[in-house]
C-alpha cells in the first residue's frame, strides 16, 4: 500500500488549482524552463524559496543545502551554478541565508551532531575569520544573527570566485550576485548590500567583507 497518501491528495489539489487558473500552465513548462534567477539557500523547511519571493514553477532555479554554503569542491553546487549561468543564462544569483539557522548555530556552538559537523566546518571557517568582530558583540543571540549574515556574505564571495562566474564576467555576461537574509519571525527578506556585478566590484566587496 502506498503511504503518504495525504501528500498525493494535496498534490492533486495543487495541480487542479493551478490548472483552473491557467489551463496551459503545465503544458507551457514541459517544453522549456527560463528562470531569471538562481537561488542558493538553506535546506531549512521554514525557508521555501519560491514561496518567499512569490515565484511560480519555472521562475526560480534552486540549490539548497544546510546553511547555504558554497564550497569550491562541491560538484553538486558548482554544477547547478554552471548550468544556471551558462545554459539557462540567469542574470541573478541570490545567496539567501536566514536568521536562526540551525546549521550556523551548531557551528557557532561547536555542537557534535554527526557527519554534518564536517560540512559545518565551512561555517566555522567563516566564524574564525571574523572571530574578533563576533567577540565584540554583547551576547550569543547577536553573535548568531551576525554569523548568519557573515556566512551569506562569505558565500557571495565564494560564488564570485568560481571560474564559472569569473569567466562569465570576462566574456561580458550580465551577472549579479546578491546576498540576502530571511527573517523567520516576520517572513521578510533583507538585502545585505553585498551585490556584485563585475570583477572590479567583487574586489571592493571582498575588501569590505574580509577586512577585520
Ligand atoms: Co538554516
Amino acid at each position: 500500500m502506498r503511504s503518504l497518501s495525504n501528500l498525493f491528495n494535496r498534490n492533486r489539489e495543487w495541480s487542479k488549482q493551478i490548472s483552473t487558473e491557467d489551463p496551459q500552465f503545465f503544458r507551457k513548462l514541459v517544453d522549456q524552463q527560463s528562470p531569471d534567477y538562481l537561488w542558493i539557500g538553506c535546506a531549512d523547511s521554514r525557508v521555501p524559496a519560491n514561496e518567499i519571493v512569490g515565484l511560480l514553477p519555472g521562475e526560480l532555479f534552486v540549490h539548497r543545502n544546510v546553511a547555504n554554503v558554497v564550497v569550491h569542491t562541491d560538484l553538486n553546487c558548482l554544477s547547478v551554478l554552471q548550468y544556471a549561468v551558462d545554459v539557462l543564462d540567469v542574470e541573478h544569483v541570490i545567496v539567501c541565508g536566514h536568521y536562526g539557522c540551525g546549521g550556523v548555530q551548531a557551528a557557532l556552538q561547536n555542537s557534535r551532531l554527526g557527519l554534518i559537523d564536517n560540512w559545518l566546518r565551512h561555517v566555522q571557517d567563516v566564524m574564525r575569520k571574523h572571530r574578533s568582530r563576533l567577540d565584540e558583540l554583547p551576547d550569543d543571540a547577536s553573535r548568531l544573527r551576525r554569523l548568519c549574515e557573515l556566512n551569506v556574505m562569505e558565500q557571495v564571495l565564494n560564488v564570485g570566485q568560481t571560474s564559472i562566474v569569473q569567466q562569465a564576467w570576462d566574456r561580458g555576461k550580465r551577472l549579479e550576485i546578491h546576498g540576502w537574509i530571511y527573517d523567520l519571525s516576520d517572513g521578510l527578506l533583507k538585502d545585505l548590500s553585498v551585490c556584485v556585478q563585475t570583477a572590479e566590484e567583487y574586489a571592493e566587496v571582498y575588501r569590505q567583507v574580509t577586512e577585520v
